[in-house]
């Protein structure tokens, strides 16, 4: 059988000094099975179309998402997106994603997902009412390491959980530097193209997400904090969460873009009853495990044995997770990190799209990368710990699921 066409992927957003387009456009093309052909990169149209005759190969440019998307009906079927991928300031998520799905091409996009929970809702409903892919970019996810994480916990080897600190500190907005036209700086600090909340929906979201991924535990209800250390900025850079889980533990979920000294620095601690479990995105090879009494063993991505004396048989973790121990990696030592984490979302987007072309079953369920409801969760946690905030840190429940 020939080996199938590579998925044609869609940008929005990307041209003029972008930042995070270009680790997303390289692990799209890392396995050869997908490529991008198209975007619209710019709100300007002239500019979306020069900066499309300047991409650093050929793809096709659009003045407007809007025309991208509705120009693939035109096409011959070959020559169509499988799926768009949104990079574009979190107030213009919710359009391009929604004008996507209701074309039926499925969505992969950037988190937060929308700027309001309305709109997120509204995302949630036509996704399932199309029953369509759609993935969030919650990058850290795409870590084998972090895979390696969730099993460990979800499979009980760290006992009941008690308690989780799970952060992303970082110190690039210590100053003022929005007003120095740093292009990343300036729609981050501005409520209306950020959302409610600064430093929560950039970064505080991936720590939220990070702590549910993991460990499958749900925030029930918090007591929250979103504090503005630099003099006339209208938005939180420093968020704190206290967070009461849906076992009964507690967690701490925070964020800070004034913390000097930090630089992408998302990290989670687990502790359970028998054991604590440490990982860090900067350090992301490898997996700490402390139990009580013992040494600490320092679990390395492509070298964990099985049935060491504390991970059980292959068997058994299949059981938990079912392909785990097979996912695709280059051997230990040689390093993976972020576009390796990228490729690795990707990767699994393109599973189930290829489903949802063949009209096969594809299950979009949240175990490989973050799905629609995840984005939701993450904007009813920033409503959530706005409200909170506004009253002092009073304990707000979270809404229920949707
Ligand atoms: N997953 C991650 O690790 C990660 C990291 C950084 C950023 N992000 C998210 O990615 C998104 C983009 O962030 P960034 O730092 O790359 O921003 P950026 O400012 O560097 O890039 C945004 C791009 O969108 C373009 N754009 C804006 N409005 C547009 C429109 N109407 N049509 C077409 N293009 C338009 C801009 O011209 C620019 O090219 C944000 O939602 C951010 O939260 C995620």
């Amino acid at each position: 059988m020939p080996s199938p066409r590579p998925l044609n992927v869609g940008l929005v957003g990307g041209g003029r000094g972008a930042f995070i387009v270009h680790p997303h456009q390289r692990a799209i093309h890392f396995d050869g099975t997908r490529r991008v052909v198209a975007g619209a990169l710019f709100p300007d149209p002239q500019i979306a179309l020069e900066e499309a005759a300047n991409w650093p190969y050929p793809i096709k440019g659009y003045g407007s998402y809007t025309e991208m998307i509705a120009d693939q009906k035109n096409l011959p079927p070959e020559q169509r997106l499988d799926y768009i991928l949104i990079v574009t300031p979190n107030h213009v998520h919710f359009d391009p994603a929604m004008k996507a799905l209701e074309a039926g091409i499925p969505v992969f996009c950037e988190k937060p997902l929308t700027v309001t929970l309305e709109e997120a809702e509204q995302l949630v409903k036509k996704v399932r009412e199309k029953n369509i892919p759609f993935g969030v970019a919650h990058t850290y996810l795409g870590h084998w390491t972090t895979r390696f994480s969730r099993y460990i916990v979800r499979a009980g080897l760290l006992g009941d959980i008690r308690w989780v600190d799970s952060y992303y500190l970082q110190g690039w907005l210590a100053t003022k530097l929005e007003d120095t036209g740093q292009p990343q700086a300036a729609w981050r600090v501005d409520p209306k193209r950020a959302g409610g909340s600064g430093c929560g929906g950039d970064i505080g979201t991936h720590a939220l997400m990070q702590l549910r991924y993991v460990t499958g535990l749900e925030i029930t209800e918090v007591s929250a904090n979103l504090e503005i250390f630099v003099k006339g900025r209208p938005i939180d850079d420093h968020f704190t969460a206290y967070c009461h889980l849906s076992n009964g533990g507690r967690a701490l979920v925070r964020a800070s873009q004034i913390s000097i000294g930090h630089l992408n620095d998302l990290g989670i601690e687990v502790c359970g009853t028998k054991g604590t479990l440490v990982w860090r995105q900067e350090d992301p090879e490898c997996v700490t495990i402390k139990l009580l009494g013992q040494p600490d063993r320092v679990y390395y991505r492509g070298a964990v044995t099985p049935g060491d004396g504390f991970l059980p048989s292959k068997e058994e973790i299949d059981k938990v997770m079912p392909g785990l121990m097979e996912e695709p990696t280059i051997p230990s030592g040689h390093p993976e990190a972020f576009h390796d984490a990228f490729a690795r979302l990707h990767r699994c987007f393109e599973a189930d799209v290829r489903k949802y072309q063949a009209g096969q079953p594809f299950k979009c369920d949240g175990t490989k990368y973050a799905n629609v409801e995840d984005g939701w969760m993450g904007m009813a946690f920033i409503k959530t710990c706005l409200e909170s905030s506004a009253q002092k840190g009073a304990w707000t429940p979270m809404p229920p699921k949707i």
